[in-house]
């Protein structure tokens, strides 16, 4: 069998691709010199807002800081603080990268987490409505792996009980739920462009969106030193903004998101046929009212997981785990509520397995990878 070496995501395939058009852009920036907040972040922020049907989007310097400065601009709009107290509750999943629930603690309010649906990986609707009580102000729902959360049904006991929700869609840039792309469903949707995400930059990145005047116009200011006049603060604000550079490389990029995000979706549909009879394996599902961006594809292994990640990986499949623990499980985060047993998230955290995925993933780096899958069951 011939050695291949498969990363995860491949960057340096994808800039070979687009080199022609995002240096064009990089070259333009040398004319204006306006690197932080200039030209380019506004013309990548009024295309991104067209792309994503919103009324506002606004460019920050990464998606934890899309995530703060949203919780910020919420805090301040609903309470007229920069900060929410300890005692509001914000509820969230323990199945996330570090930052979703992080941001929460940087708000000022307490997390509280609750189980997964087994099927999805996402948030619980029903755990989300359990866990109410008269200090929840609001949700921090995460679509993982590129699949949009059950969002008519979190939508639905946010507005029965009066709370906010916040898209963490870090993951899941152009995908879709009902028609509608992900993060631009609820008050405000927050996005990332590290480098490896399925909309990436050269460094970090983030944006946040909402049809919400306020809030886009506090995150506006918040993004940069709480100015809302210059030199005026108005409130302890950050230094948050997105730089020329990351925009060019995004406005290169966002021509191209649904084409790759096509074709992602087509080697997901290649591992499935190709994992197909395996009784290890379930393959991901796609619920019919949702387009998956398979941002990662995420198999659940229900025997000897951590044996096949180390057999991918001695074969040059770079293989993960995303997430290897769960947020309850680290000592930054004991300050959360826990809500019942986190049963599912529980079983997933020991099943979990992400295979390669990218635009420019070869047919016979896909066959590869399913063999070696097979060959490990033996099948
Ligand atoms: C679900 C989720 N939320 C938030 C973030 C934070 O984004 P960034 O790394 O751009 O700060 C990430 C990125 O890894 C993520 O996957």
């Amino acid at each position: 069998m011939r050695k291949f070496k498969i990363p995860i995501a491949d960057l340096i395939r994808e800039y070979n691709f687009l080199k022609r058009e995002i240096q064009k852009e990089f070259r333009d920036c040398f004319k204006t010199h306006d690197w932080v907040l200039g030209s380019k972040v506004t013309i990548f922020e009024k295309h991104v807002a067209k792309y994503l049907r919103t009324n506002y989007a606004i460019g920050v310097a990464s998606g934890t800081d899309a995530l703060v400065l949203s919780l910020k601009a919420l805090a301040l709009k609903l309470k007229r603080r920069e900060f929410f107290d300890k005692k509001d509750e914000i509820i969230t999943t323990p199945l996330t990268f570090i930052a979703t629930v992080e941001a929460i603690l940087r708000s000022g309010a307490t997390p509280v987490l609750v189980d997964v649906d087994y099927d999805t990986f996402n948030i619980s609707p029903f755990k989300i409505k359990e866990a109410i009580t008269k200090n929840t102000v609001g949700i921090v729902c995460v679509h993982l792996y590129g699949l949009g959360c059950q969002m008519s049904e979190i939508l639905k006991v946010a507005g029965e009980n009066n709370l906010f929700v916040l898209e963490d869609t870090a993951q899941a840039f152009g995908g879709v739920y009902k028609g509608k792309k992900l993060g631009t469903l609820a008050n405000l949707g927050a996005y990332s462009f590290f480098p490896s995400k399925n909309l990436g930059c050269y460094g970090d990145g983030g944006l946040i969106v909402t049809n919400d005047r306020k809030l886009a116009e506090l995150v506006r200011v918040l993004r940069n030193h709480g100015q809302q006049k210059r030199y005026h603060a108005k409130y302890i604000g950050y230094n948050s903004r997105l730089d020329s550079i990351q925009a060019s490389v995004l406005l290169a990029k966002l021509n191209y998101i649904d084409k790759f995000n096509k074709k992602r979706r087509e080697i997901a549909q290649k591992y499935h046929q190709g994992l197909e009879g395996l009784k290890e394996i379930k393959i991901p599902l796609e619920p019919k009212d949702s387009i998956h961006t398979y941002h990662l594809y995420t198999l659940k292994v229900l025997s000897k997981r951590n044996q096949l990640l180390q057999f991918l990986n001695s074969k040059g499949v770079d293989a993960r785990i995303y997430y290897p623990v769960l947020i309850n499980k680290m000592e930054a985060f004991r300050s959360c509520v826990v809500k019942k047993r986190l049963e599912n998230a529980t079983i997933l955290s020991k099943q979990m397995l992400s295979l390669p995925i990218h635009p420019f993933l070869k047919e016979e780096e896909i066959d590869y990878i399913i063999s070696l899958i097979r060959k490990f069951f033996r099948r």
